[in-house]
């Protein structure tokens, strides 16, 4: 627990990214009546995932996050869910097949609201407007009037939150019955020479599959397959919404964030002396911190000791976002101040966010063979150094749409406009997903080989 700490301790800090509301009655109602709504996630459960976490900090199990960069109350349906939740589970059997460890599935949902923008205001058809800044804040409508941040937005965001929350809960205990058909998977993968080795990978894991059906190991695999662990988390960007929903541990008296299971830190609002910091340091859920090219080897030295001074495992996962040819000029020295301080943090590689360009038909987009290199890199790095690749965190969706190009069923750029639905960021579709999983798993595979040749 950290003493003195207390949940508004932020509101006397520098706040950047986080809206003004003019209607400050409004606010502090929904703030009093959140704050007598149940916690979304218990302690226990954080506690859990901050365990797994410590393992992947060692290479003992692997970090899938992913989910949408900003979910939205119009698209949110059981079907997005379960679309998601399938393609997530897809690429955790791919991983897992390829790491030989858990992987640990956490998804950016159940709570992915709140966006910081480049700009406060943008000009659309002639008319001066606040940004989107998320539905949690305000309406994605382009009119003056939407963009005002209405507080009662966060009483609809808890609503659809704890409604994904239940029904990600039950599709976690009511089995994967998809599991058996992995050989499946790759059909849509085309005839294309790269798909090849995709397809060998998927029949070597339907072949496991077979032989422990055949080995009567089924019951356990049924037991084990029909019950998976899976965690929300989200940027915690809107504080006075993380404030209200934070609660203390009645077994513990800790301090945890009950918005999502782990909350990060974003790129934008890690200002060691900021407000989003000076939260999060207070509870005790897994925190996740976003790394770019800007951020220096003082500034994480600092926020490391801020954010886990007990150095405890599995609490701080750094998840940097460099972009395609820039991980070799900014890995190695965060690596290095890692390294001198002995801190215990998870290396997560976030390719999405440092390969963002606009389109030739002018849509926000990010090619799918950037991202794949940006990872390879990150791999490459942590091969040279000598140190462990603890993890993922990709923008995606369960749908077939069109936002990223690239991957074996290719997206051109006059593709885009065909099923460009997000809501800010463009995700991976399903297929590019997996496909990225498969060649994640090669590299888990050859990290793997390795570290067997290195036992003596
Ligand atoms: C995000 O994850 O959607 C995001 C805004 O990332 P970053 O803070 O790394 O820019
Ligand atoms: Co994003």
């Amino acid at each position: 627990m950290i003493k003195g700490w207390t949940k508004s301790d932020w509101r006397a800090k520098p706040r950047i990214h986080m809206p003004d509301y003019p209607d400050q009655a409004s606010l502090n109602a929904v703030e009093a009546q959140l704050a007598k709504y149940p916690p979304l996630v218990f302690a226990g459960e954080a506690r859990k995932l901050k365990k797994q976490l410590a393992l992947a900090a060692e290479g003992k199990a692997f970090l899938l996050q992913g989910g949408d960069c900003a979910e939205s109350f119009a698209e949110s349906s059981a079907d997005n869910i379960r679309d998601t939740f399938r393609v997530m589970l897809q690429m955790a059997v791919v991983l897992t097949y390829g790491a030989k460890v858990p992987v640990i599935k956490v998804g950016r949902m159940a709570g992915q609201f709140a966006k910081p923008r480049s700009a406060p205001t943008e000009v659309i058809d002639g008319v001066e407007m606040p940004s989107y800044k998320g539905d949690i804040i305000n309406g994605f409508e382009p009119t003056p009037e939407a963009r005002v941040a209405d507080p009662k937005r966060m009483l609809q965001a808890y609503t659809q939150a704890a409604a994904s929350l239940n029904l990600l809960r039950a599709f976690s205990t009511g089995g994967f019955a998809d599991i058996h058909r992995v050989h499946s998977w790759t059909l849509g993968f085309a005839e294309h020479d790269k798909a090849e080795r995709y397809r060998e990978l998927s029949n070597r894991i339907s072949d496991a599959l077979d032989f422990m059906n055949a080995a009567g190991i089924n019951s356990f695999t049924a037991n084990e397959l029909s019950r998976v662990d899976f965690y929300t988390s989200h940027e915690a960007l809107l504080l006075e919404y993380e404030e209200a929903l934070s609660r203390v541990d009645s077994i513990t008296g800790q301090n945890i964030a009950g918005s999502g299971h782990m909350i990060w830190i974003g790129d934008r609002t890690r200002q060691p002396d900021g407000a989003h910091v000076e939260f999060c340091r207070g509870v005790i859920n897994p925190i996740g911190l976003k790394c770019g090219p800007s951020i220096t080897a003082e500034d994480l030295k600092v926020l490391m000791a801020k954010l886990n001074p007990t150095n405890e495992a599995g609490r701080l996962t750094l998840i940097v976002r460099f972009g395609v040819g820039k991980v070799g000029d900014h890995l190695p020295r965060l690596i290095n101040a890692v390294q001198t301080e002995g801190a215990n943090v998870v290396w997560s590689c976030d390719p999405m966010h440092g390969n963002t360009i606009k389109s030739s038909t002018g849509y926000k987009t990010r090619p799918f063979e950037s991202i794949l290199r940006e990872v390879c890199e990150f791999f490459a790095i942590h091969k040279a150094e000598g140190t462990i690749p603890g993890g993922v965190h990709f923008e995606m969706t369960g749908k077939d749409v069109t936002e990223c190009t690239g991957g074996l069923r290719a997206v051109t750029d006059e593709d885009l406009s065909d099923r460009y639905h997000t809501a800010c960021d463009p995700r991976l579709n399903a297929s590019q997903s997996l496909e990225l999983a498969f060649l994640v798993a090669e590299e888990l595979t050859a990290r793997r080989d390795v570290e067997r040749r290195s036992v003596p």
